[in-house]
């Protein structure tokens, strides 16, 4: 991976056009907890302003998460991120090949099989062909669908399907990971089996930006966390800070704890592989059977 990944984004401002809103006296002044502000542009259009003066400087290495209410922009924020959306005012620039995973599902066609979806939804995050098959046997066996990736698609269960998402989006080498919430909404079990290829593919990523309700899932792939509030960023900074301003203390508290516990699942891994280590060591040492030392003796 190389410096040539990064994200930079100067006062970038997003506005939906509604051309058919229909009140007149739309006023700006009633802002709820939820959803970016309405305005009007200067062709008096009726906008919904999704993001606003967006600062943003992300390099190699950097792992955000992505807080806020329901229609705070955080989606939003991830397609500009992608240039799926252009800024309408300000600048974004990106460089680096972007994995967008925004929905699990999109770029599945239900007449081809699995193994055929595998390919598409690769290429649509960015691989080759040739990357895809050369990783086709991993994926599949991570699926544990076995015959059943020869059969079209629309045979799944809606759990299948995901799956098959989840071995691909799980499967790639992103320069630039954007994922959007809904990746921690499959079965609990499969989840845990997903973690660890999630947080490893987390780790040869270049740059992860991540939406997410989930604290704990946040915590675990993340470390800086950014509070989007209608629109604007409210807060950057460490994930407990930014939790706490957000959630409250009950919250940060959790945060606080898997991050503990994370920590220690790792220092526990270390102490255990260096154990493995030492008696790796003590194995090379030359042990005397008790005839060879006789016969020495002798
Ligand atoms: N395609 C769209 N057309 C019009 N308004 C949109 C569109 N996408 C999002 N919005 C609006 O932009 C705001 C931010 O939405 P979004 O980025 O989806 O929020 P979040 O992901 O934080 O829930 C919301 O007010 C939403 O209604
Ligand atoms: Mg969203």
């Amino acid at each position: 991976m190389t410096e040539h990944v990064s994200i930079e984004t100067r006062d970038a401002c997003v506005d939906f056009p509604i051309f058919d809103a229909k009140s007149r006296s739309l006023k700006k002044a009633f802002l709820g907890k939820a959803g970016g502000s309405i305005g009007r542009n200067n062709s008096d259009v009726v906008v919904v302003e999704a993001l606003r003066d967006i600062n943003l400087s992300l390099k190699e290495g950097d792992r955000i998460g992505l807080v806020g209410h329901n229609g705070a922009g955080k989606s939003t924020l991830l397609r500009l991120l992608s240039g799926i959306y252009e800024p309408t005012r300000g600048s974004a620039s990106i460089r680096g090949r972007v994995a967008p995973v925004f929905d699990l599902g999109v770029g599945m066609d239900p007449e081809i099989s699995g193994y055929e979806n595998i390919i598409i939804r690769g290429l649509f995050l960015g691989q080759t062909r040739k990357q895809m098959l050369a990783k086709m046997d991993e994926i599949a066996e991570f699926t544990e669908l076995g015959e059943y990736l020869s059969m079209p698609l629309r045979t799944y269960s809606t759990g299948m399907r995901v799956r098959v998402a989840m071995g691909v989006v799980t499967s790639i080498d992103p320069e630039i990971l954007l994922l959007d919430e809904g990746i921690g909404a499959v079965d609990a079990e499969f989840m845990k089996k997903a973690r660890v290829r999630l947080q490893a593919l987390v780790e040869r990523s270049g740059i992860l930006v991540f939406a997410s309700h989930s604290n704990e899932f946040l915590a675990q792939l993340c470390d800086t966390a950014m509070w989007i509030d209608h629109g604007r960023i409210r807060q950057q900074g460490g994930i407990e800070d930014v939790v706490r301003a957000y959630e409250g203390d009950d919250a940060a508290d959790h945060v606080r704890h898997v991050i503990y516990e994370l920590d220690r699942e790792k220092s526990g891994l270390t102490a255990s592989a260096e154990r493995d280590a030492r008696s790796d060591r003590s194995n090379e040492r030359p042990v005397r059977t008790a005839a060879e030392a006789e016969a020495e003796s002798a």
